[in-house]
């Protein structure tokens, strides 16, 4: 017996006083109405799985959890926060859609939108490194992404390439929210959501390469722990490899507690002043996400109308 979750796109209007007695009805679907494929991805605590639809022949990702192994491992706190994100997320372009939550005896099934074109660091490694031009197209995505993730009180806590997936037209999505924060909502006077990007959280160590020094010098961080991650990116389109690598995770943990990295040759002097006013130890001088729109780098994208998520996407060299 396959039990479905709470079907967000089935969103029925409420009925009305009219609604006739003899209602047609609705059938969620469930996992026997997907034929599973091969496997698309994989992560510490879930597999995720190419699904087509029976009916529709759409594809879809499933991201399979294993309950008992979620419960053994203390995890299942991790499976709600991310089911909460993404449904707060849910309208956006930047992020990977959730469909629906299924559940059988052994799993959870998060429904996602499928992400055609891999993920972003499958892209980089296939070319080596990206030009000014591709770091431009892709960059101007990922800050407004996270942008709108922060401005909806959600700070994800392990930005890196491999969590940034491309759709069809090569836009990126965001995903894996498992170990975001979730930011106490305010109303403001204006009614308007608040968030409290204030609040300073003790976190797990996200991925080592794109972990910020806040982080690893006091153990708490807050929203601007996805600016360094974003900071680490930039650099690492263009110079093929992250800032502060090593051959251990400790070692790399001494690199980013230091913030020692070095430019490789020809990297362009206008991302290297971007990416040096981002990697700062001091969570106060770091460029906020306004500045970094602001600085001259992404002097062509504009980030008001929206024109940078329906751009054709640059030839990759
Ligand atoms: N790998 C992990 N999640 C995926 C998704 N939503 N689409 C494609 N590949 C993925």
């Amino acid at each position: 017996q396959t039990k479905t979750g709470n079907d967000i796109t089935s969103q029925q209007p409420t009925p009305s006083k009219e609604t006739p007695k003899v209602q047609k009805h609705i059938i969620k679907k469930g996992i026997k109405d997907f034929k599973f494929g091969t496997v698309i991805g994989d992560g510490a605590y879930s597999t995720v799985i190419l699904a087509t639809s029976i009916d529709t022949k759409k594809k879809y990702a499933a991201k399979v959890l294993n309950k008992e192994y979620l419960i053994r491992q203390k995890k299942v706190k991790y499976v709600s926060i991310e089911k909460t994100a993404l449904q707060k997320l849910n309208n956006s372009h930047s992020v990977v859609r959730l469909f629906s939550t299924f559940q059988d005896e052994s799993s959870l099934y998060f429904l996602l939108e499928y992400a055609p074109n891999g993920d972003f660091l499958s892209l980089m490694k296939k070319n080596g490194s990206l030009d000014e031009n591709c770091a431009c197209y892709y960059g101007a995505q990922i800050i407004d992404a996270i942008d709108y993730l922060h401005s909806n009180g959600i700070i994800h806590r392990d930005i890196k390439p491999e969590n940034i997936l491309l759709d069809e037209e090569m836009r990126i999505k965001l995903t894996d929210f498992g170990t975001a924060k979730l930011l106490d909502s305010t109303v403001s006077s204006t009614s308007k959501q608040k968030y409290d990007l204030s609040t300073r959280s003790k976190s797990f160590v996200g991925t080592a390469e794109y972990v910020s020094p806040e982080l690893l010098n006091d153990s708490f961080t807050d929203y601007r722990c996805d600016i360094w991650a974003f900071g680490c990116i930039l650099f690492q389109m263009i110079a093929g490899k992250p800032p502060f690598k090593a051959t251990n995770e400790y070692l790399t943990f001494q690199k980013v507690m230091k913030v020692q990295y070095a430019f490789t040759p020809g990297f362009p002097l206008i991302i290297r002043d971007l990416v040096k006013k981002i990697l700062i130890k001091n969570l106060d001088q770091r460029l906020t996400i306004s500045q970094i729109k602001e600085h001259y780098f992404f002097k062509e994208v504009n980030f008001k109308d929206g024109t940078l998520w329906s751009k054709i996407p640059p030839e990759i060299k």
